[in-house]
């Protein structure tokens, strides 16, 4: 152990300093992975010129420890104990250095402060022309997005295209949530504002940003909220114009019955290939015949879903399903996660959460199949009807 008054061992003092290097390049290494949640990786404006602040902040944090460390590590050496030194000169005050040290870190203040408060400003709502208007209503614990110029509904991933403004109006049915994509932007809070008294308008809050980058999104809950906050994800798939108006239709209206058609539509594509010339230079190709068999399972899952209380809650677009206070599953079998981004989209994972949500996220207001959740009681549903059910969903694309 090293005692105030020894003589700095050179040695030891190598070793601390070879043990630093090694470990900020490892810290270097790591941000090489794949971090869906990086909030230096921006792929909006508004992550961008939060990202810019930060980076502005870093280097004058880093001037700082630079300073203080050359500073500090001179004193250690040069005014280090040694054997019989006499006693240091005694200093009470000194006017150069006292004025130096409030000048300098208020001028470092200004500094920061200065470009803050832009960012602060410039990432205020706007009313962006042309943007795509989104609302976000936060529930313990998923999210809900609607399109109020469509009336579309979806939950827990979210489209919007790329290269468009798109305005993220926020609110909660319940506590205050916050919305935060890291690589878009955020964090800002979802505020209950649809449960304040009759005749008073409701304030939202809002994040304008332009996504700039094709991709999917993690996005979190940033406001703790309950016991399941931190399992409170969701995605936002931002893509090209195309695929979200197409994104869009299919919302609209979904494929939600899978019906057979004939395994043979590689002799119709033939027959169509072979119609009358029309002359065009254009070779005539028939368009792809979606084969989807029926499955007797996704047929049974169908029909229990359809005859259960999940209609109470759910949504599914063109059927009977018409609730609105659980999340919309219609094209659900599109999305990569289910139990707002928690769980990986498979027909596995959805079994589990139908059989017993809470214990995939504790607080969750599904009832399971032999545990009540929220004010509805246990579903009863055998392990064999959770089944049916988990592949119908699943085939909801
Ligand atoms: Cu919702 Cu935390």
């Amino acid at each position: 152990m090293i005692r105030v008054s020894d003589p700095i061992d050179m040695k030891s003092l190598r070793s601390l300093l070879g043990t630093l290097v090694v470990a900020l390049l490892t810290a270097g290494c790591s941000l090489e992975g794949d971090y869906p949640q990086s909030s230096v990786a921006p792929a909006s404006d508004f992550a961008q010129v939060i990202h810019e602040l930060y980076v502005d902040i870093f280097w004058w944090t880093l001037l700082i420890l630079v300073v203080v460390w050359v500073v500090l590590a001179y004193i250690l050496i040069r005014f280090r104990a040694r054997p019989d030194s006499p006693k240091p000169k005694q200093i009470h005050g000194h006017m150069g250095l006292e004025i130096a040290w409030t000048i300098a870190p208020a001028i470092i203040v200004v500094a920061i402060t200065v470009p803050t408060i832009q960012t602060v400003f410039s990432t205020q709502p706007s009313d962006p022309e042309g943007a795509l208007v989104v609302d976000v209503i936060g529930h313990l614990y998923w999210w809900e997005f609607r399109y109020p110029d469509t009336g579309l509904i979806t939950a827990n991933e979210v489209h919007v295209p790329v290269d468009r403004p798109v305005s993220f109006r926020l609110s909660s049915d319940d506590v205050i949530h916050s919305f935060w994509v890291p690589m878009l932007g955020g964090k800002r809070d979802a505020n209950p504002i649809r449960v304040r008294p009759e005749g008073v308008d409701p304030t939202y809050s809002w994040i304008h940003m332009t996504p700039n980058q094709v991709g999917t999104f993690w996005g979190q809950c940033a406001e703790f909220c309950g016991e399941s906050h931190s399992l409170m994800g969701f995605r936002v798939v931002v893509e090209s114009e195309e695929d979200f108006a197409a994104w869009q239709a299919d919302l609209a209206e979904p494929v939600v019955a899978p019906t057979a058609t004939a395994e043979a539509s590689a002799d119709d594509a033939e027959v169509d290939a072979d119609a009358p010339d029309t002359g065009d230079a254009q070779e005539t190709v028939a368009p792809p015949v979606q084969t989807v068999a029926i499955d007797p399972l996704i047929e049974q899952g169908r029909e229990l879903f359809h005859q259960q209380t999940c209609v109470a809650c759910h949504y599914i677009e063109g059927t009977n399903a018409q609730g609105l206070i659980a999340p919309n599953l219609t094209l659900l079998g599109r999305r990569s996660t289910i139990a707002a981004g928690m769980l990986e989209n498979t027909i596995e994972n959805l079994e589990a959460w139908i059989k017993a949500p809470q214990d995939i996220k504790p607080g969750a207001l599904m009832p399971g199949s032999a545990v009540a959740g929220g004010n509805w009681p246990a579903t009863n549903l055998t392990d064999d009807q959770v089944s049916a059910i988990a592949a119908y969903l699943h085939s909801l694309r």
